[in-house]
């Protein structure tokens, strides 16, 4: 059900859960202040409860109100990164944040995120939990329409459009006297060399994942995957560039042109929800594409889509 800014500000209000338009993906958000509505969307989704959700915010005033410390560069990386795709984790003052958003840790990620529609609510909310907007291990939803098919018509949403960006946000946490990457996102680490004087590490491992909800396949449609490094001779239903020959191919869905990863980036989830509505169950993915900057991203979600 679409629902307007003026209904979602006052849906969020009195406790319910809608989704929300972001220039990453789309959220399913509650107000921080209705814990009951914070469990809903664990229900909702089918996520587990040990994996914390973001807390989106409309000023940095309301990160200084919940943080018990403010690591160095914190507000260089605000300045320059926010309002967008860049979340934070922090140390913060438990008792501000009911629990199962931070799935019991002492810790809260914050993002302020830029769509004008999602600022417009946040305007007039308290700050709003919000994970991506789609079922526990799905792809995440890039438009109004695929939190549709994951939650149902009913469903309050609000239709910003297709989201710009097309994946998550990056989320640093600070540790050992470092910032470092807890997953990779929609920001670049080389973009992160300006304004700390260094490259943050990627902090996560397979074995420790430090943002918990990396741990697992994710991101992944139905079809199955196929991750193929040879450039020649790709068949059946292929994942591919435009600047491409697949004549082996019964069919091509394109992300793009290999000269521009926002292309691709804006395009995967939606590509991967359309092969599960075309009822195909197999499909080989080009992976013959640049290994650098936002290509990595996109590298590691097929990775996390494509893990058994
Ligand atoms: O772009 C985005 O970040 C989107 C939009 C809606 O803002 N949100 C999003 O939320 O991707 P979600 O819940 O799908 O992913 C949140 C990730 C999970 O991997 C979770 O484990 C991690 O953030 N996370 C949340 N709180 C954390 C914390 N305190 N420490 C470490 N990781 C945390
Ligand atoms: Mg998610």
């Amino acid at each position: 059900m679409k629902i307007d800014v003026t209904e979602a500000i006052k849906l969020l209000n009195a406790g319910d859960v809608v989704a929300l338009p972001t220039e990453t993906v789309y959220g399913l958000a509650a107000s921080i202040h209705h814990p009951e509505a914070i469990s809903k969307i664990f229900l909702l989704k089918g996520r587990p409860s040990n994996n914390p959700l973001i807390l989106h915010v409309n000023a940095v005033d309301q990160v200084l109100d919940y943080a018990e410390q403010i690591p160095p560069s914190f507000f260089d990386l605000v300045e320059s990164f926010w309002p967008g795709p860049l979340t934070l984790v922090l140390k913060v003052r438990t008792e501000k944040v009911p629990s199962q958003a931070r799935a019991g840790l002492a810790t809260v990620a914050f993002r302020m995120p830029s769509h004008p529609l999602v600022r417009k609510i946040l305007a007039k909310t308290p700050p709003l939990v919000m994970p991506s907007a789609n079922l526990s291990g799905s792809p995440s939803a890039t438009q109004a329409a695929h939190v549709e098919t994951d939650f149902g018509l009913d469903f309050p949403v609000l239709d910003g459009g297709s989201s710009k960006v097309g994946l998550e946000s990056t989320i640093l946490f600070y540790q050992d006297d470092q910032w470092m990457i807890g997953r990779r996102g929609a920001i670049i680490h080389e973009n992160f060399y300006p304004v700390l004087g260094y490259h943050p590490l990627i902090g996560d491992t397979r074995e420790k994942p430090v943002c918990p909800g990396q741990m697992h396949r994710h991101y992944a449609p139905k079809a199955k995957l196929n991750l193929c490094y040879a450039n020649m001779g790709l068949t059946g239903v292929v994942v591919g560039f435009s600047d491409k020959d697949y004549p082996k191919a019964s069919k091509v869905f394109h992300l793009g042109t290999l000269t521009r990863p926002e292309q691709a980036a804006s395009k995967l989830y939606a590509i991967f929800r359309q092969l599960d509505e075309e009822k195909i169950t197999q499909v080989n993915v080009d992976m013959a594409f640049p290994r650098s900057g936002l290509w990595l991203t996109i590298v590691e979600r097929l990775l996390k889509a494509s893990a058994k």
